[in-house]
Order: structure tokens, then sequence, then C-alpha cells
């Protein structure tokens, strides 16, 4: 693959895992399971093909909605995979962090979180940002919640203060300082964006497959890659600007 074509950030909305158990009579934990496996092997396959960050949607703020079991069942495969994962991680020098409304979660889940954070914070060879109780319209309120903060307690409050701009918005939500993603790409055929990552696809590419997250594999990686490197990435110019 032409090396100039392959994104710096992929995010991927890894749907499909209920209806993969459920085409095999398996419980919907038994398709999260393999979603995890999958999930694995997008991580290796980008650190091989030098895809810099990848960005997954692994818990948003309506999850919790869903049956208690299968929440329980998330929460224990979120602990299984830090237990299991983080220092192969490690090793190979990628940085994880979990990014959402975190105090949501248990107090366990919430150090394990924290611990690999901490310990992979100075690696470079990649990055897997892990999307959890994770919402855009939260992370954007949060975001501009945080500014304000930051106005009240500055000397004169809100009236002398300017206005705010897209650069300190940028730099309050919690993907600050990662590039936004150039592939957006979504299993299982949904043409839907459900409340993911809402500021930073602007400009992203979208792929939709209808390939269940845990049939994705490298191959289907490399598919989606290829498909991104067809298109004119625009920002709102014409074809003739960019030539
Ligand atoms: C979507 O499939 C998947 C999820 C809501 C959970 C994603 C979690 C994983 C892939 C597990 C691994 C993650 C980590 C961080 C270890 P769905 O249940 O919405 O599928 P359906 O639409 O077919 O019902």
């Amino acid at each position: 693959m032409n090396a100039k074509n392959i994104p710096q950030h992929i995010a991927i909305i890894m749907d499909g895992n209920g209806r993969w158990a459920k085409k095999r009579g398996l419980p919907r934990a038994a398709g999260h399971k393999r979603g995890a496996e999958s999930l694995r092997e997008a991580v290796r396959a980008c650190n091989e093909l030098g895809v810099k960050h990848l960005t997954v949607y692994a818990f948003s703020t309506e999850n919790w909605q869903r049956p208690e079991d299968e929440v329980g069942f998330l929460m224990g495969l979120f602990l299984e995979a830090i237990n299991n994962e983080v220092n192969k991680l490690h090793k190979n020098n990628v940085r994880i962090r979990f990014l959402g409304r975190l105090q949501q979660f248990s107090k366990e889940l919430q150090e394990k979180m924290r611990w690999a954070m901490d310990l992979t914070e100075k690696n470079t060879a990649g990055n897997l940002n892990v999307m959890v109780n994770y919402g855009g319209r939260a992370e954007i309120t949060d975001a501009v919640n945080e500014i304000v903060k930051g106005i009240e307690g500055s000397e004169g409050g809100g009236g002398r203060r300017k206005e705010i701009t897209e650069e300190e918005i940028e730099n309050n939500l919690y993907t600050k300082g990662i590039p936004d993603p150039d592939l957006l790409i979504r299993t299982a055929n949904e043409m839907r964006i459900s409340n993911f990552l809402l500021w930073q696809i602007a400009y992203s590419e979208i792929y939709v497959t209808d390939v269940l997250w845990p049939d994705f594999n490298k191959q289907e990686l490399i598919k989606a890659i290829e498909e991104y490197g067809k298109r004119e990435r625009r920002f709102g110019k014409t074809s003739e600007q960019l030539k």
C-alpha cells in the first residue's frame, strides 16, 4: 500500500456484536467477546500499517440503558482487557487513553484505567483511544463548562472576556492534542454517527461496511484504507484549488 495514503488517525464505531451472536444462536456476550478480539487485531494491524492513532467507541453514554447483565458483562470485559492487554501494549510502546465521563465507572475500573493511562503515558509508537461512557454532546458540553469555569475564576469574571474560539473548545475536549480522525469506519452497515466524536469528524472520510465487528479483520481494515486512498479530501475547497 502507498504510505502516503495511510491515514494517520482511524476512528471506528464497532457495531454488530449483538447481530453476530444472534446469527449463531449465541448470547450477545459472545459477540462482545469476539468483538474484543477484533479490537486486538485492529490495534496490531494499525501498528503494522503505520496508523498512528486508533480511536474506538467501546461504550456510549446511552449504553447504560442496555440490560443490566449485558452492561455488567461489558464492564467485566473492560477490566479483563486492561488486565490482559495493557502490559503487551506497553511493551509495544503504545499509549492507551480511556476518554469519556470516567467518574461513572466503578472505583476499581477507574483505578485500572488510570493505571493503564499513567503506565503508557510516554509511549510513542502508536495511540489507542478507547472512548467509554462517551458521548459527543457530553464531551462538547464538558468542554464548554470547563471554559466557563475558567472565565468565572478569572479576574473580572465573564463580562470583560472576549469570544470563545474553536481552538479553546478543541483544547478542552477529551481528545486534546490528538489530531482529528482522517477516516471513520462503521461496521454492521448502519449509516449513523450515534453521538461519536461530533466535533472531531467534521472533515473525516466515512466508510461503512456491512461486515459485523466480530468479523472485521486486517483484510477489512486494508479495504477501508484503500477506499480512503481513492477519496479526494477537499476541506471545503474546490477540486481545482487542490491541484
Ligand atoms: C456494538 O455492538 C458494540 C458495543 C456496544 C460494545 C463494544 C465493545 C467491544 C467491541 C468489546 C471490546 C472493547 C474493549 C475496550 C475490550 P452491538 O452490541 O450494538 O451490536 P448490535 O447492534 O448488533 O446489537
